[in-house]
């Protein structure tokens, strides 16, 4: 009976992921989206820690296992209220780091038990207990273990070091022959699996956590050479990684939720990984041995090169903004930075009441993670129905009489469409010169994240806005109201 109290459990577990991960898609339902997995994982961890005991393989450690879970619940509750929107890559690495390191220590825990198995622990896919006999193993067993050990370590140790990254401790790393050196630890790596998985191994212990070392060191060489700003796409890819490392460790406790969970990640995160590159039109061999935003792509960027540029004071941009029939708002990066969503959303609203028609598009890869205008925007109540892709919105730019561009650099920059010796030529564009007018709001003529310069600055009918464009959006709101 309770064997099949748990069974419904991990059902509702693995359907609740789906239908949680269905409702991520849409900024409307996405935080519903999250409760709804974060419950189906409660439902199945509960089931796990009370029912397995009917089957007379009870689990034990109770007072561990309640310390473990209260110290995660603290650190990583309290850790996601403090972050700051722009600082949810560097979350999301830590996150994913854990994952990793707990599906290597799976492999590590079920590498120990096949030398030393353990009766009160929970009971490993039926095909290892036949094997399991000193010194011989069942291959397939072994090679899920040591799956699970490589891919985790790699995802936890270059997660470590795109955190480190991100947050500006770690600085790129680039040798030469770096690629050499990644390919035969990678080798190394291969061999002595073969020789564990092929078994009767005078030492299976020195070879196996010879592997776990080789494989932490191959997650550092790894991402220590890809450039800080290509992280998000990193993390992503790692993101994939520790499920399928998760998935391995499903397939070892014969867990379906744990497998459906990991080949969910590991499924998603590749996907998503595809669709940021496509985004960009980089391939993701370009992004990890690319060194795209890196000094030497930055160095090619000459601020002012190609001429001069209007600037546009407070009160004559409030009055074009003021007086506008349609005006669309393109948001970037700037404008995470600026935490000045709210501030944008009161503009919006002002705007409105005056009879302007206010839109605002949306770049794919605007910002430093996926959605990460629409999660800004969002926060602050903007309404969806007032958000438009690229596409739609491209098509509205020629009926438009002022773009506001926000804090936005490379997705507004025509060297996608025009120049082919561009890094980020084929990148489809938000395509803001069309319009009659375009305001741009930013703090210096410094390029953004491609390192490249952009000529929509330098346009006839573009206008800088300079300054952080928080205090540039309070300053327009008080110089509308003051029409
Ligand atoms: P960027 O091209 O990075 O430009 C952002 C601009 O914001 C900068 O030029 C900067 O100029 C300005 N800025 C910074 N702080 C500001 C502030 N406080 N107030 C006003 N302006 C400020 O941003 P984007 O157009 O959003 O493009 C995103 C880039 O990131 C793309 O190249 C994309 O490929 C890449 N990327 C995106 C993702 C995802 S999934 N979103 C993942 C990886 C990479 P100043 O310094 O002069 O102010």
């Amino acid at each position: 009976m309770e064997a099949a109290i748990l069974s419904i459990c991990y059902l509702i577990g693995s359907v609740t992921f789906i239908v949680g991960l269905k409702m991520l898609s849409h900024p409307e339902t996405a935080r519903r989206g999250n409760l709804v997995s974060a419950a189906g994982m409660g439902i199945a961890i509960a089931g796990t820690l009370f029912l397995y005991r009917s089957e007379g393989r009870h689990l034990h450690n109770y007072g561990w296992i309640a310390g473990a879970l209260a110290i995660g619940a603290i650190a990583g509750t309290s850790a996601a209220r403090k972050v700051k929107m722009t600082a949810m890559p560097q979350l999301v690495s830590l996150f994913n780091g854990m994952g990793g390191l707990c599906a290597a220590l799976i492999s590590v825990v079920e590498f120990n038990r096949l030398s030393n198995p353990d009766p009160l622990s929970l009971p490993v896919a039926s095909l290892s207990a036949a094997a399991v006999s000193q010194g011989s193993y069942s291959s397939l067993h072994v090679l899920i273990i040591l799956a699970g050990l490589v891919i985790g370590s790699v995802s936890f140790a270059g997660s470590m070091i795109a955190f480190g990254k991100l947050n500006g401790g770690i600085k790129d790393h680039a040798f030469p022959g770096q690629h050499v050196a990644n390919l035969v630890v990678l080798a190394a790596i291969l061999l002595l699996g073969v020789f564990l998985v092929r078994g009767n191994v005078t030492a299976p212990a020195l070879l196996f956590y010879g592997t776990l070392i080789l494989s932490m060191a191959y997650g550092i060489l790894f991402v220590l050479p890809i450039g800080g700003a290509d992280m998000p796409v990193v993390i992503s890819l790692l993101n994939s990684f520790t499920g399928v490392a998760t998935a391995c460790g499903g397939f070892l406790y014969n867990n379906p939720v744990m497998l459906t969970g990991g080949i969910l990640v590991g499924s998603a995160g590749a996907i998503l990984t595809t669709l940021m590159c496509k985004a960009m039109n980089r391939s993701l061999k370009n992004v990890l041995i690319g060194s795209f935003g890196s000094k030497a792509a930055s160095a090619a960027g000459i601020p002012g090169k190609q001429g001069t540029y209007k600037e546009v004071g407070i009160n004559d941009a409030a009055m074009v903004l003021g007086y506008a029939h349609k005006v669309m708002i393109v948001p970037g990066y700037g404008l995470a930075v600026a935490q000045a969503q709210h501030v944008c959303h009161e503009l919006e609203k002002l705007l409105s009441e005056k009879g302007v028609v206010v839109k605002y598009a949306i770049h794919p890869v605007a910002g430093r993670m996926p959605g990460h205008m629409n999660v800004l925007l969002a926060e602050a109540n903007v309404s969806y129905d007032e958000l438009l892709e690229t596409d739609p919105a491209n098509a509205e730019f020629p009926t438009t009489d002022v773009v506001l561009v926000l804090g936005a650099n490379d997705v507004v920059n025509p060297a996608a469409e025009m120049d082919p010796a561009s890094p980020i030529y084929g990148m489809p564009i938000l395509e803001v010169g069309k319009a009659k007018m375009v305001i741009v709001n930013k703090r210096s003529m410094r390029p953004g994240y491609a390192g490249i310069d952009n000529d929509l600055f330098f346009q006839p009918n573009t206008s800088m806005l300079f300054g952080d464009a928080k205090d540039v959006l309070q300053q327009l709101i008080a110089g509308i109201k003051a029409l």
